[in-house]
């Protein structure tokens, strides 16, 4: 198992003495291949505190996360006996404000940084940073620009082209299409199933979209005030699943299709969950 999560808490300093627990007795296990998972929750519920543990970027008050066979606990961190950098090049966190991971004074600069850092040659690096630009839908002439004087939504894809210069074998993305127009988000979502698919990478993003959950993802997390309370596949989640607990919303799809039963006194045979299969389903109970 590439990333294990044992009975994990984790609790921020707050102002006062007490903190603020956001995570909750976690336990989960990730592969290092082939998974496409969706992490989903209402905001505060612990999704970003979740992710940033599966990379050591934070770690557990009680507990441990083994990542790749190190065991990354309290103890171990602050006597500097884990060496982060292995960690950091198997599992690939996209954050979720751009302006935390952009600091260089070129996109270039900034995406080639990474790969440099792990001893890949200046002349491959800059080989990559000209591919990676182009996978997240931007063209070479923003390599020369300030990542500062970008839109939003260009900053969301450099920080994206960033990680994916290198190459990650686990690639966590903390809502990589919000503030996306409707086009950009299909085509990243679209990068990331290749990446998933073609690659054979494990893909994790975190996401208010349900559309999105309902469509693409072979598992999902669901996080409620600390607490894991669902991993699970996402077909039996928004069926069998009473979700208005979780504040969480029903795929359009799903509304769609029944009230097309209703509506149409059918009964569809199987589960679709895109517009396409919605049509095929109909079809077949129709003809
Ligand atoms: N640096 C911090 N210091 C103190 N508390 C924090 C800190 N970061 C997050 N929290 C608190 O921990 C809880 C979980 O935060 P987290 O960012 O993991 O939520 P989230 O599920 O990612 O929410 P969102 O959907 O809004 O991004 C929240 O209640 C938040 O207020
Ligand atoms: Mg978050």
């Amino acid at each position: 198992m590439a990333i294990k999560f044992n009975r994990v808490d984790f609790k921020y300093k707050g102002d006062d003495k007490k903190g603020y627990l956001a995570l909750s007795n976690i336990s989960l296990s990730i592969q290092g291949e082939g998974e496409f998972i969706t992490l989903i929750g209402e905001t505060g519920s612990g999704k970003t505190t979740l992710v940033q543990h599966m990379n050591a970027l934070l770690v557990a008050n009680s507990g441990s996360v083994d990542i790749y066979g190190i065991k990354v606990e309290k103890q171990a961190v602050k006597k500097k006996k884990i060496r982060l950098n292995p960690i950091r090049k198997k599992v690939g966190l996209v954050f979720q404000f751009p302006e935390y991971q952009l600091f260089e004074e070129t996109v270039l600069k900034d995406i080639t940084f990474g790969p440099k850092n792990f001893g890949v040659p200046e002349a491959e690096a800059i080989e990559t940073a000209q591919r990676v630009i182009r996978i997240v839908g931007l063209d070479e002439s923003y390599l020369d620009r300030s990542p500062f004087n970008l839109s939003g939504g260009e900053k969301k894809r450099v920080s994206i082209a960033g990680i994916l210069a290198m190459e990650p074998d686990i690639l966590i993305l903390d809502e990589p299409t919000s503030g996306l127009d409707p086009m950009g988000r299909n085509a990243l979502l679209k990068v990331f199933y290749d990446i998933h698919e073609k690659l054979n990478k494990t893909v994790i993003i975190i996401t208010h979209d349900m559309n999105t959950v309902y469509e693409y993802a072979k598992r999902v997390l669901v996080m409620r005030d600390s607490y894991l309370v669902y991993d699970g596949d996402p077909v039996d989640l928004f069926t069998t699943k009473n979700i208005e607990n979780w504040n969480l919303d029903v795929p359009d799809i799903l509304n769609l299709m029944h009230r097309m039963e209703q509506d149409l006194g059918i009964t569809l045979t199987s589960r679709p969950r895109s517009a396409a299969a919605l049509t095929n389903a109909l079809e077949e109970v129709l003809r």
